[in-house]
């Protein structure tokens, strides 16, 4: 396979090529509140707070982290000092790295009675996501500092829980196999572990870059709904436990992250090439949405895509049983792209293509939106954290479009 970071580097030479002269509308710099702007349904276009973690412009197709392109953390970065970047607001030191990762190994390890509980629940019948929502529940029972909510405590079990969901998802995965569970070890890297706890084998070196470059991709991405879910439940004093449990519940859906799952299984159904067009036809005319496609903020192509795109590619050589899926999602991306992308600005997501690398890396479907939990639980967490230091709680209203003076009638005259 070509050099992955030759790869992202195209693609982010393509990024600039492609990017659009069309000014996006002012989402950077000072803001004082109240502020005013224009507010659609699903809080379109609401500013909830202010961030220094992240950047999205959905006009041009950029995303920084804490100033950094992704395109560069894609390129240099790994998911642990993505994840301490995003956390502390600085790339790390040599001897800060080191620290934080010796506390990504110390706490990395799953607890039997989380095990335990993983196995007392219908697991072969039960959303990978569902389990892993559950389990840092539980998690959260056995942890004695769960209800200190200050911005350190908070901090640490931030870190916890970053250092766990590899393992965590792990052994969902493997116990969906009737597999037993097997405990991170030695050296391995967060991308590491969450392959070696899924597969039980060591993991070699081009999957595990692989793994990283995925971690990193999905990590961060401005109040994305499972962001904002975690962030609201944090607001409120709940603790980080419970709120990443609800961000794990947001995530989920097949509007945001469940996505990644729903659009391999459209591209099965579709089946072969030929059938593209009709599939199409249909779905359009169904008023079906096509998943992994469109977004709430880019209205120019996901820069993740961008990169996930040509690392499908570059995998199909070595990996015949993806080539073919995959050829289906270009034809229908081209369609797609065609009829929409001029007038509605429908384009790839990141859902669209990472399906395709997890698939040729052997991973079960399932197991793709677990994997994105692995990763936006840095997000999540340095996003709450970040609003906690000056928390207020969230609490938007609604108009009410209901009567007003309706008169109570007893049960039995109605
Ligand atoms: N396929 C076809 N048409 C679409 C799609 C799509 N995937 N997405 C949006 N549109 C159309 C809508 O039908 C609508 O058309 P209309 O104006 O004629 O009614 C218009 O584009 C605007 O769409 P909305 O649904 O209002 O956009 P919204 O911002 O509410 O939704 C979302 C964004 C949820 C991502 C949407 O594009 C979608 O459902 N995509 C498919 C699911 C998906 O891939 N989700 C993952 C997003 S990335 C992430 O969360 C990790």
């Amino acid at each position: 396979m070509q050099e992955i970071r030759d790869l992202v580097r195209a693609a982010a030479e393509k990024a600039r090529q492609e990017t659009s002269e069309e000014p996006e509308p002012k989402f950077t710099g000072t803001v004082e509140f109240p502020v005013d702007c224009a507010v659609g349904r699903g809080l379109e276009g609401a500013i909830a707070t202010d961030t220094k973690i992240g950047y999205v412009n959905g006009t041009k197709g950029w995303l920084v982290y804490r100033g950094y392109e992704i395109f560069d953390l894609a390129q240099f970065s790994t998911f642990e000092e993505t994840s301490y970047l995003l956390l502390y607001g600085k790339l790390p030191t040599s001897s800060e790295l080191a620290a934080f990762d010796k506390k990504l190994k110390e706490y990395r390890n799953v607890p039997a009675s989380v095990i335990q509980v993983l196995k007392e629940m219908p697991i072969k019948d039960t959303h990978p996501m569902s389990a892993l929502r559950t389990a840092v529940s539980f998690l959260g029972n056995l942890d004695g500092t769960a209800d200190d909510t200050s911005v350190e405590a908070e901090r640490e079990v931030s870190i916890k829980l970053i250092a766990l969901f590899p393992a965590l998802a792990g052994a969902v995965a493997r116990l969906r196999k009737g597999q037993e569970p097997v405990q991170p070890k030695g050296d391995h890297t967060l991308a590491q572990t969450l392959l070696y706890t899924m597969t039980g084998k060591e993991p070699d070196e081009l999957n595990a870059r692989l793994m990283d470059i995925n971690l990193i991709l999905h990590a961060d991405h401005g109040m994305n709904a499972s962001t904002f879910t975690t962030m609201v439940c944090n607001s409120s004093l709940s603790d980080m436990y419970g709120s990443v449990v609800a961000g794990i519940a947001s995530l989920k859906g097949p509007l945001h992250g469940g996505a990644n799952e729903q659009v391999l299984y459209t591209l099965e159904e579709i089946g072969s090439e030929g059938n593209v067009e009709p599939w199409y036809e249909k779905a359009r005319a169904e008023k079906r949405k096509i998943m992994g496609m469109g977004h709430r903020v880019y209205k120019a192509y996901d820069p993740r895509a961008r990169i996930l795109g040509p690392l499908a590619a570059a995998l199909c050589e070595d990996h015949p049983e993806v080539a073919e899926i995959y050829k289906i999602a270009v034809k229908l991306e081209k369609i797609v792209t065609d009829q929409l992308g001029a007038e509605k600005k429908i384009f790839p997501n990141v859902d669209y293509y990472s399906g395709i690398v997890y698939r040729a890396m052997g991973i079960e479907t399932a197991m793709f939106t677990p994997i994105f939990a692995v990763s936006r639980v840095s997000g999540w967490t340095a996003r709450a954290l970040e609003y906690l230091e000056t928390n207020r709680i969230f609490r938007p209203r609604a108009i009410y479009t209901g009567p007003v003076a309706a008169e109570y009638v007893p049960i039995e005259k109605r």
